[in-house]
């Protein structure tokens, strides 16, 4: 069987995902037309060639002004239904998704449109599709402590809906320190918690997601590897990173491909996954990111089945709905 055939093969789940980045130039046209929007774009291949980056900034940037597209209900629920196709597609039996409710709510669309609108999709992924999946909050972590509070109180009447909370965003300047105390307000009720940590950021980053947060996973965790110290504790304790290899190759964490940690983490022992982060804005859904990784560091059959194993054991699915999914 060749490569492709035996990923797409593979039951895995999708850990880090922005649903936000999933938002394909298309649609982007498609959704401001239809809430007469104005774009600073002409056409699709303006947008794809606007696509550059050099850093984590650069797309934030672009991916924030995309998002000002959607406004209804209707946003949400297509958006997210297009991405349940396309990563069912690959393979995929479950998917974590973030949504940034604050780049919605700052721009007058309440909180129930987003959560009513990417809930259904849910449901209908789940009906449809048989893709299961779970619904992650993440605050934007250059906003104040005290906006994601705000978030936090929005989310009470969904939280039998979320799993989790997460934090995403610009991370050099805005240390996990800097939400403690709202990360403590979420675990007391009950929820997951995550942190994008070591994208961007230094090992001390990782050290205050894993030591003040408490995080269930790290979000991307690239430069956790120049501390083996803290290499040594992620492994021991059985953390799940959340890798995005076509994401850190289009934000410049990594020069080329062929140089990815990937293979390097998983035999340091490291609970390691591969994931697309924002494939409109990457080049390339979970299949394309778990295909290209693998021909360019040269992943075996083995460290493949790892890599789907780590999907499932790093998901916030119960025992009994993984078994359902294997
Ligand atoms: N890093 C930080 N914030 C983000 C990302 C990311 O990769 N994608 C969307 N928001
Ligand atoms: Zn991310």
């Amino acid at each position: 069987q060749d490569l492709e055939g035996f990923i797409l093969g593979l039951p895995k789940a999708e850990l880090h995902l922005h649903i936000e980045g999933s938002l394909e130039p298309e649609q982007m046209f498609e959704f401001a037309r239809r809430n007469g929007v104005a774009l600073p774009f002409a056409s699709v291949e303006e947008v794809r060639a606007a696509y550059a980056f050099s850093n984590l900034q650069d797309f934030l940037d672009i991916y924030y002004q995309g998002a000002r597209v959607l406004l209804t209900r209707q946003d949400f629920h297509d958006l997210a239904m297009a991405y349940f196709r396309r990563v069912a597609a690959d393979g995929a039996r479950h998917a974590e998704i973030f949504f940034d409710p604050q780049t919605h709510t700052e721009r007058g669309v309440p909180f129930d449109v987003v959560a009513d609108g990417l809930l259904a999709a849910m449901d209908q992924a789940q009906a449809e599709l048989g893709v299961t999946s779970k619904l992650i909050l993440c605050f934007l972590r250059h906003l104040s402590e005290d906006d994601a509070f705000a978030t936090l109180n929005h989310a009470d009447p969904y939280l039998d809906r979320i799993v989790g909370v997460g934090l995403d965003s610009s991370e050099v300047g805005h240390p996990p320190s800097k939400f403690e105390k709202v990360f403590a307000a979420a675990r007391a009720r009950g929820l997951k918690v995550v942190a994008h940590a070591g994208e961007e950021g230094p090992p001390a980053y990782v050290y205050e997601a894993l030591d003040l947060l408490e995080v269930d996973r790290i979000d991307h965790g690239n430069r956790a590897l120049e501390d083996a110290a803290l290499t040594q504790r992620l492994v021991l304790e059985g953390m799940t990173l959340t890798v995005c290899p076509l994401s850190n190759l289009k934000l410049c964490v990594v020069d080329d491909l062929a140089a990815h940690p990937i293979r390097r983490m998983l035999q340091l022992g490291l609970r390691a996954t591969v994931n697309s982060d924002d494939p409109a804005y990457f080049g390339g859904y979970l299949g394309q990111n778990w295909v290209e990784t693998a021909k360019a560091v040269g992943l075996t059959r083995d460290e493949l089945v790892t890599l789907a194993r780590n999907s499932f054991t790093g998901s916030f699915l119960t025992d009994d709905e993984i078994a359902a999914h294997l």
